[in-house]
């Protein structure tokens, strides 16, 4: 039986992605900040699907001296992980944070650092296995920064270097890494935004992310239609550029 170990398994994305493992009959390790909430998961879970195991495990992202025995611990119990989704992540309102510098860093170690660390920590356990595939949920946002996102999309930009470089590294251990980048999606994240047609479900971005998954995908934009849309955006000059209200 395969397993998936899913960072953050409370993010809508995370969970509509892990309901399509559960679908697949996957062993899930699911890993959230709130032990209530990933149970409420298991619990659902197992009233759907009764055959499957799940597993869970706690984690606090920005401690990062408890990050080492997590990912020793979860690969010390689980022999072969063939697939890890990294979820969590935040997305504060821009004009706060720059009132408060230190948010900044905090944001990073969130949504930037804790990733890169705990990366860091499993990829000897993929290398033994000699295969393996990390996914990660960055963000178009990431792919230019924009007056009213910047510093979030900064820390997703950061995370799209790191996985770039990665998967270089990585390509000759059979090891593939995912870089996820839907636009707007449905979720509480988003709860503070205006909805518009460019909004999507989390379960679109999950047959995405398992679609990724099943074909070798390095980078992919979800739904694919933003591909074009960072495209056009990318190529306007900044001269043009700094002076929309974007
Ligand atoms: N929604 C979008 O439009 C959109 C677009 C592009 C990319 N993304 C990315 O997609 C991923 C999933 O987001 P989502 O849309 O599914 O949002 P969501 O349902 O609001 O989930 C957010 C997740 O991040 C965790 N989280 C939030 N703040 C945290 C903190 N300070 N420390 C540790 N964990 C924290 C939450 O854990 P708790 O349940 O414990 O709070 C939850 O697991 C994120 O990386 C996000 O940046 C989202």
């Amino acid at each position: 039986m395969k397993t998936a170990l899913i960072f953050g398994a409370t993010s809508s994305i995370a969970q509509a992605t892990i309901m399509k493992f559960a679908e697949q009959k996957y062993n899930l390790i699911l890993v959230g900040r709130s032990y209530s909430k990933i149970n409420e998961i298991k619990l659902d879970l197992l009233v759907r699907y009764l055959d499957i195991n799940i597993t869970l495990y706690i984690f606090e992202p920005s401690e990062f001296h408890s990050h080492k025995d997590l990912i020793n611990r979860i690969f010390n119990e689980h022999n072969i992980i063939d697939f890890i989704l990294f979820a969590h992540g935040s997305l504060p309102d821009q004009s706060q944070i720059m009132n408060d510098h230190i948010s900044i860093v905090r944001l990073f170690e969130i949504n930037t650092l804790s990733i890169m660390s705990y990366i860091t920590l499993l990829v000897p356990y993929l290398k033994v296995q000699n295969f393996g595939t990390i996914a990660v949920i960055s963000s178009v946002a990431g792919d230019r920064g924009r007056q009213s996102n910047f510093v979030y999309g900064t820390t997703k930009a950061s995370l799209d270097a790191f996985l770039q470089g990665l998967r270089n590294l990585l390509f000759n251990n059979n090891i593939n890494i995912i870089t996820i980048k839907p636009g707007f999606v449905n979720t509480p994240m988003t709860s503070h935004l205006k909805k518009n047609f460019l909004f999507t479900e989390p379960e679109v971005i999950a047959d995405g992310i398992i679609k990724a998954f099943e074909e070798k995908k390095d980078i992919v934009y979800l739904p694919k239609y933003w591909q074009l849309i960072m495209c056009i955006i990318k190529i306007i000059p900044e001269s043009i550029f700094k002076r929309l209200k974007l």
